[in-house]
This record gives structure tokens, C-alpha cells and sequence, in this order.
């Protein structure tokens, strides 16, 4: 399985002799089946990959916990596994919303979670996730657009309509 992760880690390599390790990280998508990636082996395979990424002491890895974007629950990898094994940070990603990110940490599951449409939404994410406020839902549509409709237009808290 190494050779599968080799591209990636001649990547790591390069960046740490650049930049020092401290300063890497890495995102992995281990089971997604975006744009129709597919992986017979990918515990095999990314499992290879995050023992490697930890003997390298990288600062983190951002998993995408399931199908980019989609379902959570795609077998094929342990990420609690992965959490377990890798000793810098690791960060979540996919479907989390302000309950789920506060359980993921709380309970040790990841060290941070990143959010990807739902910044998108809401230019102040931050603050409103620390406020606990209502959030301005995604609209789909507008992803993968041209031009600022869907990606400048979503109103700050206290300009909401
Ligand atoms: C408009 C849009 C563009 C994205 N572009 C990329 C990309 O270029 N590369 C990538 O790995 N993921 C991309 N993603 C996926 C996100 O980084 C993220 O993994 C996904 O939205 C799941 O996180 P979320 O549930 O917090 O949105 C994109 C998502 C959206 C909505």
C-alpha cells in the first residue's frame, strides 16, 4: 500500500524541508467518493499514510469525515482510530453543525472542527457560533458558481432581513 501514499508524503517531505513540520498539515479525504475517487483499501492505504504523517510530526490533519459534502457514515476508515494514532492536531470536517462541533471536542474526538458551507453562509460564523445565533442557511445552488452571487451576498448578523 505504501506506494499509494508516496505522491502525498514526497508532498509532506518537500513542505517540511521548507517550512519545518510544525508548519504542515494535511487535509484527507480517506472514503470520500467525490468527483468519483474511489479506493478498494482505504483504511489500508490512508491508515499507511496517517502513521507516516505522525512519524513525520506534522501539526495536523483535517479529515473529511465521510462523502465530501453528503453522508457521514461511510465505512471503509476509522477515523477514532486515526484520532488515536496521529498525536498532532486533528481536525474535523463534514456535517458538523455548533451542537456537533461542541460534542466533538468536549469528548475528545477531534481538537477543532472546521466548517465549510455554513461559512460560506454566514461571514461572521465565528461570532455567531460563539453567541450561539441563528445561522443563514446555505444555498446549494449558488455553489460552484461564477461571479460573487453566493459567496458575498449572505447578510452579517444584525443586517439579516
Ligand atoms: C462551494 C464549495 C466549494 C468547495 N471546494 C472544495 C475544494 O476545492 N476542495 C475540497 O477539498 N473541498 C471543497 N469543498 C468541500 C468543503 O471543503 C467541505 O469539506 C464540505 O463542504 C463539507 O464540510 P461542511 O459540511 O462543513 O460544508 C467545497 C465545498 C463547497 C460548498
Amino acid at each position: 500500500m505504501e506506494h499509494r501514499a508516496r505522491f502525498a508524503l514526497e508532498v509532506v517531505d518537500a513542505c517540511i524541508t521548507e517550512i519545518g513540520a510544525g508548519r504542515v498539515g494535511i487535509r484527507l479525504s480517506p472514503v470520500t467518493p467525490s468527483n468519483d475517487i474511489s479506493d478498494s483499501n482505504p483504511q489500508a492505504v490512508f491508515g499507511y499514510l496517517v502513521e507516516e504523517l505522525n512519524k513525520r510530526g506534522i501539526a495536523f490533519i483535517h479529515f473529511v469525515e465521510g462523502a465530501t459534502g453528503g453522508a457521514r457514515d461511510v465505512p471503509g476508515f476509522d477515523f477514532a482510530w486515526a484520532r488515536k494514532t496521529f498525536k498532532g492536531a486533528y481536525i474535523a470536517n463534514n456535517g458538523y453543525d455548533r451542537a456537533m462541533a461542541i460534542q466533538a471536542v468536549e469528548s475528545g474526538h477531534a481538537d477543532a472542527v472546521a466548517f465549510g458551507r455554513l461559512f460560506i453562509a454566514n461571514p461572521d460564523l465565528v461570532q455567531r457560533l460563539k453567541k450561539n445565533a441563528p445561522l443563514n442557511v446555505p444555498n446549494p445552488k449558488t455553489f460552484y458558481t461564477p461571479g460573487p452571487v453566493g459567496y458575498i451576498d449572505y447578510p452579517a448578523l444584525g443586517n439579516a432581513a
